[in-house]
């Protein structure tokens, strides 16, 4: 170690323990030079350099990368914009955001992957291993069970310990195995005790059982207790806390914090240090990182229906309408927010991308506003301009969906359905022309029921940064077949969701609906869904065959599966591996996640594909043994398209010693 405890003193040690006094949130304390001084930024998409705003990257939110379903993707994702720090000479990213869509009105859902914890783990697993490989430190956030942004600050999510367990942790006990560099405290309360100083979760699971040892830092301004949440190993509090040191040092004196315990904390903090002087080498070029943002995005739009196959765009007269066609939504707001904005001379860049790749075979031509106009949503409904123009075009592609005001940090959204104009667009102009495609600029699931049967397109394309309009040409024109999938469940209505209108009366939030959330949810209310998740089509044909599960072990498995792209299309497909457990002496999902790829597959062109299963495909976690337990018995291994499209399926029987059917006797941690 470069830098060592015995050169501090113990007020220098102490002050370590929060951030530096400046003008700035994000420097961490270099004991007046002694140590290399640190600087840490958002966000998840890039960059949030206030300085220089327009000099970095704004790659696609997160909800766009979840919704690739590629684990490369999601490392090239990292290793891209940490060129952007590199630059910039910051050393730690304050990403990424993994916690459940447990609502779709979540304001932040756009900066997080998903509904399910075993997609969102590997993509952010993914995405820290590419950006440290950069040497660039990651913060893991929000620990835990920050899942909507109304009174994030004061309430308590109020959650059964089999919930926490299968459904709120594993994501981060997957991202875990990229050791992020940090990992960072949520503000709320978990069963009535802050995040920041949850002994339990903070000190017991996440360091003890799960084996983190990297530094433990506060959401900004969530500490409560400083005393308190060092005793639980939250190591640092950011920004700088004026009251800090002196409540650190009181509690020494009073014996409640021992040296020992300051100088644990102050020797991560070093040893933080130490990683941020790693050697750095800017990898991309600025043409190539927009590339990489490029190849992102456009991996990430979900085609959700394609009657008549009226996409991909051919020629004619088409018609694109819709602010957002001038004026996409680049990303959501708050922490993780975009600084990237459209110009005046950039705003019709789409149809220009559009009739490039169409060329003399179509005219693109722009119909109107519909509900804004000039990005600044005056709510004077111009749908009339629009469905007047529409009326002669032989495609209308109307761009809708959510701004920067709904779908952001400390605010959650209060509906899931498009702003009253932007309906009475489509549906007015659908009344003059049948052939409308439905572009939806938004960062979380929509209720379409309003429209959904009067159009023939849809697109969720999320918000896809800085390269969003060539992005969407690619897609829209065949240039590259859509191969995205949802990563949250797009329900029929509002009060479908597990928890509806409820987010609590401000002091507690009760998970009422347990593990039975997202997918997990619809399939065991038996409900039937806008959109599943998993759901994107192709413009191309895909067949599964040839399941075949091999045992290789007391509970390992090979499961291999065939896909065949039947079409004339080259293009990737997501297939999915859902393991159900047939008959249980608890209540469990009727399938759960845990395998999938995403695989080119040429014209004509067959893959075999693989995944392996291992004991905690199996398990459920036992509150009465405090472990993970799998029951001998019947299990299914679903193979599909989607949660709600299963093409294969085979059955197992497990039989274990009872010894064997938990997690290992010494309490040792068995990845997932
Ligand atoms: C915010 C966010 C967190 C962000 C931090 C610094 O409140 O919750 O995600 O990294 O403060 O901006």
């Amino acid at each position: 170690m470069k830098y060592d405890l015995k050169n501090l003193t113990l007020e220098e040690k102490i002050n370590l323990l929060t951030g530096k006094y400046s003008k700035e949130d994000w420097i961490l304390e270099d004991c007046n030079g002694k140590l290399p001084s640190v600087s840490v930024a958002d966000g998840p998409h890039g960059l949030r350099d206030y300085h220089k705003p327009d000099e970095c990257l704004s790659m696609p939110s997160a909800v766009v990368l979840a919704n690739t379903w590629n684990t490369e993707l999601a490392y090239l994702f990292g290793n891209t914009i940490a060129d952007d720090y590199i630059e910039h000479d910051v050393q730690i990213n304050l990403a990424p955001a993994i916690n459940i869509k447990r609502t779709p009105l979540c304001g932040r859902n756009f900066e997080y992957y998903s509904e399910d914890p075993f997609l969102a783990g590997h993509i952010a697993k993914n995405y820290i291993l590419g950006f440290q490989d950069q040497g660039i430190g990651t913060s893991l956030k929000h620990f835990c069970l920050n899942n909507n942004e109304y009174e994030r600050n004061y309430q308590s999510s109020e959650v059964d310990e089999r919930t926490i367990r299968e459904i709120y942790l594993p994501a981060f006990e997957i991202a875990l195995q990229a050791k992020p560099w940090t990992v960072m405290c949520a503000y709320n309360l978990i069963n009535g005790i802050y995040a920041s100083e949850h002994k339990k979760l903070m000190k017991d699971v996440l360091r003890d059982e799960f084996g983190f040892d990297g530094v433990l830092v506060s959401d900004w301004h969530a500490v409560c207790d400083r005393a308190r949440s060092l005793k639980v190993k939250l190591d640092l509090e950011m920004p700088y806390s004026p009251t800090a040191y002196d409540e650190i040092m009181s509690a020494y004196k009073s014996g409640y914090i021992t040296i020992e315990e300051i100088d644990e904390s102050a020797g991560r903090m070093l040893e933080l240090i130490e990683k941020t002087q790693c050697e750095k080498k800017v990898k991309y070029s600025k043409e190539q990182r927009l590339e990489n943002a490029r190849k992102i995005a456009r991996e990430g739009i979900v085609l959700l229906k394609n009657e008549d196959n009226i996409l991909p765009l051919k020629g004619g007269k088409i018609m694109l309408a819709g602010a957002m066609a001038r004026y996409p939504i680049y990303s959501g707001g708050g922490s993780a927010g975009s600084f990237y904005k459209t110009s005046p001379s950039d705003r019709d860049r789409l149809f220009t991308e559009i009739q490039q790749r169409l060329s003399e075979e179509g005219t693109v031509y722009y119909g109107g506003d519909g509900a804004w106009t000039d990005n600044i949503r005056n709510y004077t409904s111009h749908s009339k301009v629009v469905y007047k123009n529409a009326y002669s075009a032989d495609t209308v592609v109307l761009f809708v969906g959510d701004g920067m005001e709904d779908e952001r940090e400390n605010a959650d959204r209060t509906k899931i359905k498009l702003h009253v104009q932007q309906e009475k667009m489509i549906l007015e102009t659908a009344k003059v022309n049948k052939n409308v495609v439905v572009v939806v600029n938004a960062g979380s699931a929509i209720d379409m029921s309003a429209w959904i049967d009067k159009v023939k397109g849809v697109v969720f394309m999320g918000y896809l940064g800085q390269t969003t309009k060539e992005a969407l040409a690619d897609i829209l024109t065949g240039m590259e077949s859509p191969s995205g999938k949802l990563s949250e469940t797009f329900p029929l209505c509002l009060e479908d969701t597990p928890s509806g209108k409820n987010f609590g009366n401000g002091s507690v939030n009760r998970y009422e609906e347990g593990i039975f959330m997202g997918y997990r949810h619809y399939d065991e209310k038996e409900l039937d869904v806008l959109y599943p998740f998993g759901h994107g089509l192709s413009y191309a044909k895909f067949e599964y065959s040839d399941l075949k599960v091999e045992k290789t072990g007391k509970t390992d498995y090979k499961v291999t599966y065939k896909i065949k792209n039947v079409s004339d299309v080259d293009a990737k497909e997501i297939s999915q591996v859902y393991v159900r457990d047939v008959f249980s002496n608890v209540s469990r999902p009727q399938k759960e996640l845990k395998g999938f790829n995403k695989t080119f597959i040429k014209a004509g062109e067959e893959k075999e594909i693989e995944t392996n299963l291992n004991f905690r495909s199996f398990a459920f976690y036992s509150v009465a043994l405090n472990k993970w337990h799998i029951e001998n018995g019947d299990f299914e291994i679903l193979v599909g398209a989607s949660s709600r499209d299963i093409r294969l399926m085979e059955k197992i029987k497990i039989e274990l010693p009872w010894e064997e059917q938990f997690s290992l006797e010494d309490g040792k941690y068995i990845t997932i």
